[in-house]
């Protein structure tokens, strides 16, 4: 069965905006800062603003040069952590190699990190805290299991990948004593050995690694669950994920496509998490947002 992220994405932000749609007073709102002319950064923000818009959400965006130095954008983060009006904060990667990605996503007011990156959020996810933010794709990934009623507790979950963004968050959370994870976690990489037979182990296999079609159906179990996470542009311009979608999908329960699959369900997510940021400032006006006097 053809898992549909789009679907569930639009029923996501149809809630979400229904629920700004009763709002009284300011509107939840995200700032989104991009910085050079990286193509696919330049869709994956549009799509964001769009979503954005839809829901009404007020984004408010920011594109500035290459030439951008690290202490100019650090300013523009300390800007918007001590805007009142802004909710959440999201500056795309890939970042310029002149400027510390790290040290940006750490100046990033943890109360307004909505990408779910800052160490603050990253120790609260490890920890099982639930009032930070989970990373988008990830927990878009965690919700379209939930929206399927797809059992994860005591199951294999099987991560091809470790990066920051996707297969380590990911293997946090899937782990966690709560309702949706509980599964058994193994994350496998590009060092791992006896890769096909691992592969084969698992009740749920979410392969994010960046190569078109690595996974092929004799690495699947009769029967598993595949979620795919790639985004390849073949010679051909073809848009393919990480799976050999043709081949592994008769032997899958579940399977995402690419498009359509998780990628619509990391924007509902970033628009989730924006909206959580809000009600927090709603229901106590005056806190002070984490780094701020
Ligand atoms: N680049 C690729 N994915 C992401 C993401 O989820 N957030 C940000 N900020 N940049 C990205």
């Amino acid at each position: 069965m053809l898992i549909d992220g789009t679907a569930i994405a639009q029923e996501i932000q149809a809630e979400i905006k229904s629920e700004v749609n009763r709002l009284t007073g300011r509107r939840p709102c995200l700032a989104v800062v991009r910085v050079g002319e990286d193509p696919a950064s330049k869709i994956y923000v549009s799509r964001k603003i769009k979503a954005c818009e839809e829901a009404g959400i007020i984004s408010r965006s920011e594109h500035h040069p290459n030439t951008i130095t690290e202490h100019q954008l650090l300013g523009i983060v300390h800007k918007l952590n001590q805007d009142h009006t802004v909710d959440g904060i999201l500056v795309q990667l890939p970042l310029p190699d002149s400027i510390d990605a790290i040290k940006i996503t750490q100046a990033i007011d943890p109360a307004k990190d909505v990408d779910g990156f800052h160490p603050i959020n990253v120790g609260k996810m490890l920890m099982g805290s639930t009032d930070g933010y989970l990373p988008c794709t990830p927990l878009g990934i965690k919700t379209l299991l939930e929206r399927y009623s797809i059992p994860v507790s005591g199951k294999h979950v099987v991560i091809l990948g470790r990066s920051n963004i996707v297969g380590k968050p990911l293997a946090a959370i899937l782990m966690q004593n709560q309702p949706g994870c509980n599964a058994t976690v193994t994350v496998a990489h590009s060092k791992t050995e006896r890769l096909r037979e691992v592969c084969l182990n698992a009740d749920i296999l979410i392969v994010a690694i960046g190569k078109p079609q690595f996974l092929k159906a004799d690495m699947v179990k009769e029967g598993a669950v595949v979620i795919d996470v790639g985004i390849n542009r073949l010679p051909s311009k073809a848009l393919v994920g990480d799976v050999d979608f043709e081949h592994v999908q008769p032997k899958c329960s579940y399977i995402t496509p690419v498009p359509g699959g998780v990628g619509p369900m990391t924007i509902a997510m970033l628009l989730s998490n924006t909206l959580k940021s809000y009600r927090q400032t709603q229901n106590s006006p005056q806190r002070y947002r984490g780094t701020e006097k």
